[in-house]
């Protein structure tokens, strides 16, 4: 019998960056095979802009349940297991619900998700209940059903899963390290959208700890487990861009909007729980924050599906609108290596899509001289 080479199976972040993560020695590791996302070249979008530098987008839209949000939640339902938690808890615009009521599905517990009325992009609620999470639907906001998780949380057996839980983003800077092994190097710039501002803070905490370097996230977090790379994989971090749409974007404003409003659902958020991170990472690294209409959100998101083939969520889009928008104008340096997370897959919300596709949908009678017609009209 011939011997089988040594197993490769991936098995998700916890498996691959266990030494860097707080994970108790034999723990029960709740996974999707997470992580592992595509780091792809664009190949037109950086001459539109000008040709004045390289952009890669991190496909984080491919993990398991559509988004990045699968890497904080591995971690952060393996650690309810471990501490003996029966059910977590979220507030959600969508995509955190997906994955928290997936991963408690795994783990054989009970997920309540929060989401806002009427503002939830259908592909994540009909993963929400498809997992059987047990959705509640309420008459406010995300930012009224995150005041009322932390509310619950302190006296319901319930473990919140949402970004403030710092398992979370130990999860999610896992993006950082695999962006730096993909590339060989660290970006000089990767760019984030912002709703709630754990991902952008989880990136530059991933970026620090591969660099060596110091940040005050750490200190900010308070109790959290440190990880220093020793000796460092990489010599420098990237500026940290975060871009909002307008009508959510209080780090713009310099504080918090009531009742925010865009397109993209996934980030209609008025007042951000990792607001000081988020500042904290945009000010040691240097980075900045911009913003975007809905209208130039949508176009972006277009655009990278028609000339890239691409398809995201419309909130993952506003990090490419940055990329392109800065590099032209220089703001971002001729030469520069740029990544942009796709925070989520364009299935999630099909409805936004269909709406903005403006080709019509050809009928014709069900023969050969008919469907050759319309070919000839369009070559
Ligand atoms: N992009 C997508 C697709 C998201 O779902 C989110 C957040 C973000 C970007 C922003 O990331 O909050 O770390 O700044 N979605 C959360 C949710 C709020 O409930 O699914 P952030």
């Amino acid at each position: 019998m011939s011997r089988m080479p040594a197993s490769s199976h991936y098995s998700g972040i916890i498996s691959r960056y266990q030494s860097r993560l707080p994970v108790a020695a034999g723990a029960r590791i709740v996974s999707l095979a997470e992580g592992n996302t595509p780091l792809i070249r664009l190949e037109h979008l950086p001459e539109l802009a000008g040709g004045g530098a390289e952009i890669y987008v991190k496909y984080e839209g491919l993990n398991p349940t559509g988004s990045f949000k699968d890497r904080g939640m591995t971690l952060a339902v393996t650690q309810a297991v471990t501490s003996g938690s029966r059910a977590i808890m979220c507030a959600s615009t969508g995509n955190t619900s997906a994955s928290a009521a997936a991963y408690a599905a795994r783990a054989g517990i009970i997920a309540f998700v929060i989401i806002p009325e009427g503002k939830i992009a259908m592909g994540k609620l009909a993963q929400a209940m498809m997992h059987g999470g047990v959705v509640i639907q309420i008459a406010g906001d995300f930012d009224d059903g995150m005041r009322m998780v932390k509310e619950i949380a302190t006296t319901a057996p319930v473990a919140i899963v949402n970004s403030i839980n710092p398992y979370r983003l130990q999860g999610q800077k896992t993006a950082a390290f695999e962006i730096v092994e993909a590339l060989g190097r660290a970006p000089d710039c990767h760019c984030l959208p912002v709703g709630n501002a754990g991902n952008i803070s989880a990136h530059w905490i991933g970026y620090s700890e591969y660099a060596g370097a110091a940040t005050s996230l750490y200190s900010l977090m308070g109790n959290v487990s440190r990880y220093a790379m020793s000796p460092p994989v990489t010599s420098a971090r990237p500026k940290m861009l975060g871009y909002q749409a307008s009508g959510a974007a209080p780090f713009l404003r310099g504080g918090m909007v009531d009742r925010p409003e865009t397109v993209a659902t996934a980030i209609r958020i008025g007042h951000p729980q990792s607001w000081d991170l988020a500042r904290a990472a945009s000010r040691e690294s240097g980075g900045w924050f911009g913003e975007f209409t809905d209208a130039e959100i949508l176009a972006t998101q277009k655009l990278l599906a028609e000339k890239e083939g691409i398809f995201c969520e419309p909130a993952s889009a506003v990090s490419v609108a940055g990329a392109m928008r800065d590099i032209r104008s220089g703001r971002i340096a001729a030469g520069s290596v740029v990544v942009c997370t796709l925070t989520g897959h364009g299935l999630k919300d099909p409805d936004t899509a269909m709406a903005q596709s403006t080709a019509p949908v050809i009928k014709v009678p069900a023969e050969p001289e008919a469907v050759k017609r319309v070919i000839l009209s369009r070559m």
